[in-house]
């Protein structure tokens, strides 16, 4: 399988940022240990990070003419405000499964809300990267 992950504001700062709640490990760390379990698992492993909306919203929307067959999203703060990345979503005609690296129904209440949830395949929260690890082992049950 082809799979592409997203990642929103502020995952290009893993490493430095909270390290106590997201782990000290850069995302291009992450990532390469994550495409080399794709490897060995069979799947195509790619990824972006951006800060930008647009950016992501564009992303979901040109997924399928890259033949991705489905999209890991870890997209941040805006995963409790973006309707416009909810649309993008619903939009892009793959399955998404959302990634949250801390278990955000224990932190503030801003972060228990979530606006895209219930328009993607389903959900790992609070595995830290090891979520992305589980989401390749997933695959299997949320083609479609
Ligand atoms: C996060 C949780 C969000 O609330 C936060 O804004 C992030 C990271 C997580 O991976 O735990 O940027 O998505």
């Amino acid at each position: 399988m082809n799979v592409r992950y997203l990642f929103g504001p502020n995952l290009g700062a893993l490493g430095r940022r909270d390290p106590e709640v997201y782990g000290s490990a850069t995302l291009p760390e992450i990532m390469d240990e994550v495409r080399a379990r794709g490897d060995a698992l069979g799947h195509v492993v790619s990824w972006m990070q951006s800060d930008h909306e647009g950016a992501l919203i564009e992303a979901l929307l040109t997924a399928r003419d890259d033949a991705i067959d489905a999209v890991i999203l870890n997209a941040g703060a805006l995963t409790h405000s973006s309707y416009a990345l909810r649309d993008a979503i619903e939009a892009c005609g793959l399955p998404v499964l959302e990634v949250h690296m801390s278990n955000v129904a224990a932190r503030e209440r801003f972060r228990r809300n979530s606006v895209i949830s219930d328009v993607c395949v389903g959900s790992i929260v609070g595995l830290g990267a090891g979520g992305y690890h589980l989401a390749l082992e997933a695959m299997p049950w949320i083609m479609r």
